[in-house]
């Protein structure tokens, strides 16, 4: 992508869309091969806001027949950094969870509270299966021990924005993943 095209407030391009393509591809084969053997709906349940882009692309690439649905959840302020308490805003409305294989879907692990949090409250109330599927990853950001099933990529310690991340509800729509610049949240 040209330097031309990027945001005034992104510091550096991370993830192309040209490499998120290919990584979207990668993690639907991989779908399409474990799941084409399993018992019941595939349900990808995206995490909103930030999954939505991910999700869409992702949804589009899986050949097995996938149901979709949403949560809206929070662990962090309007700032860039978590409160460490999970909020539930959206919950889930199914009666056949029995049936469902739920694959959550995340733009990005952090601390990993938000994904081990909600693993958790999905088998408890009676998933027939949960795994977890994330764009990007933040590995060296754990606070508690969470490895997901599906990492499109392991990102080092930056704010990145971009492919449905935002600051401030800001920048979702940028077609890749970029660092923002420090100044546009220091100075908030
Ligand atoms: P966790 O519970 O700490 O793993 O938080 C994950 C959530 O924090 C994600 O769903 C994002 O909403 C948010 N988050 C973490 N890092 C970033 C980032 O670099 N940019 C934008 N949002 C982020
Ligand atoms: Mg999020």
């Amino acid at each position: 992508m040209s330097e031309i095209m990027m945001h005034t407030d992104v510091e550096r391009i991370l993830v192309s869309a040209e490499e998120i393509d290919r990584i979207t591809t990668k993690i639907a084969a991989k779908i399409d091969e474990d799941y084409k053997n399993a018992d019941g709906k595939l349900v990808l349940l995206g995490i909103l806001k930030g999954s939505v882009v991910f999700m869409g692309d992702l949804m589009k690439k899986i050949t097995l027949p996938v149901e979709i649905d949403f949560m809206k959840v929070s662990s962090y302020g309007a700032g860039t950094t978590t409160t460490g308490r999970i909020k539930i805003h959206l919950d889930l409305c199914r009666s056949d969870l029995s049936e469902c294989n739920i694959l959550i879907v995340e733009d990005i692990i952090d601390s990993g509270k938000t994904l081990s949090y909600l693993t958790e409250y999905l088998r408890i109330n009676g998933a027939r299966s949960v795994k977890t599927c994330t764009l990007l990853d933040k590995p060296s950001r754990r606070e508690v021990d969470f490895v997901s099933d599906y990492v499109g990529a392991s990102i080092p310690d930056e704010f990145v924005v971009g492919y449905g991340l935002d600051y401030a509800e800001k920048y979702r729509a940028l077609p890749y993943v970029g660092i923002l610049k420090r100044e546009v949240y220091e100075k908030n």
